[in-house]
């Protein structure tokens, strides 16, 4: 299978496995059994917790682990007071704008920040919620779809000068461009670990101390008090381990897929009528977006698997059909043509190879159509 759909989530290194089976076959106690065995794990996910908060520029005492980022931003939602004013950017994850819709079911009020037809969050835009007083702004940093950047260390300096807590969802960000907790002066901050190369069902929450986080799970005490269960020690070790290589390989990595992603934009601007969508802003080096006129993005899909090809197209699936994506409508793309919509998200071991192949064969489909 060529695998162009790392957004989704990624292989784990062999180095990560190789960190992780300890922790499975022979130091599989209780984090917090006070004999040896006990001493071992817990030492482990201390050091993973260095890891992550190396990565992110963060103190380690500021990171709570989590099942992932879908649990990170419930919880960083959750920190808004009751009956309080949310706002929202048009483009989140559905782990954002799920809760955030729940919080407004049960009284809070919610405003959503618009973004421009390159997905970008504006000055204008931001100044607009700063008048509406909303006590906790969530912005996610690098779209899943579009890779799309937003430009959130002056946005955020703004809003927490105006005393409006800031979350950013940074899942995508992490691992592919540089992250700091710091320079962005949020809050509070999600990751996942197998966006990165590391094991699924494992995050993290990073936050500014002095942020109240109301726990979802009460019980032994665990992560400060904030996330109580016995931790998944070895798949926090994982992440721990993604989280190394990936700050010592970012910029390598980045340059690696920033080329083969040019290659691709390359092969693809070949195809009459193709749009790549949010082609002028700064996007994650390995996304790329794009829709072509009077093709179905999931009719697509489904003939590239045929040809072991996996992608991800942009619609969602509802009963009697598919909805065009939420985030391309938000940019103002007409929703016919937003079905169109297949995304590619490049990894470390996809190659040049695989790309030419790939524009040779949409081109052949494209042609059938
Ligand atoms: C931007 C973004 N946020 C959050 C999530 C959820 O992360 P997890 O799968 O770890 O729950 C994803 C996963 O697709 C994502 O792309």
């Amino acid at each position: 299978m060529t695998y162009f759909d790392h957004n989704a989530t990624t292989p784990t290194d062999d180095r990560v496995l190789e960190a992780m089976l300890p922790f499975l076959k022979s130091f599989y106690a209780n984090p917090s059994s006070l004999y040896r065995h006990g001493r071992i794990a817990r030492s482990a996910v201390d050091a993973a917790r260095e890891q992550i908060a190396a990565l992110v520029d963060a103190q380690a005492s500021q990171v709570i682990f989590t099942s992932g980022g879908t649990e990170s931003n419930n919880l960083a939602l959750a920190t808004l007071p009751s009956q309080g004013r949310l706002a929202i950017s048009a483009i989140e994850h559905p782990s954002v704008t799920e809760p955030a819709l729940r919080l407004e079911r049960l009284g809070a009020r919610l405003n959503i920040i618009n973004v421009d037809a390159n997905g970008l969050i504006t000055q204008d835009a931001i100044d607009k919620i700063i008048k509406e007083k909303p006590e906790l702004v969530s912005i996610i940093l690098a779209n899943n779809e579009t890779g799309v950047i937003q430009n959130l260390a002056p946005y955020a300096g703004k809003l927490r000068a105006n005393g409006i807590r800031v979350h950013t969802d940074a899942v995508q960000a992490l691992g592919k461009i540089p992250v700091s907790f710091n320079q962005l002066g949020v809050h509070l901050m999600s990751l996942s670990s197998h966006k990165i190369y590391g094991p699924k069902g494992c995050g993290a929450l990073v936050f500014e101390k002095g942020v109240e986080i109301k726990p979802f799970l009460l019980g032994g005490g665990q992560e400060q008090e904030l996330r109580a269960g016995t931790e998944n020690v070895a798949a926090i070790v994982g992440f721990g381990k993604a989280a190394e290589l990936a700050k010592a390989g970012l910029a390598e990595y980045s340059a690696k897929l920033l080329a083969l992603r040019e290659l691709l934009e390359e092969g693809l601007t070949t195809i009459p009528g193709l749009t790549i969508f949010a082609r002028q802003a700064n996007r994650l080096p390995n996304t790329v977006q794009f829709g072509i006129p009077e093709i179905d993005g999931e009719m697509l899909l489904m003939k590239l698997d045929q040809k072991g090809i996996a992608v991800s197209s942009g619609s969602a699936c509802a009963s009697g059909g598919s909805i065009p994506s939420p985030v391309l409508i938000a940019m103002g793309v007409e929703a016919g043509f937003a079905k169109s919509a297949i995304r590619i998200s490049l990894g470390l071991a996809n190659t040049p190879a695989e790309i030419l192949e790939f524009i040779d064969l949409l081109k052949a489909l494209v042609c059938q159509a």
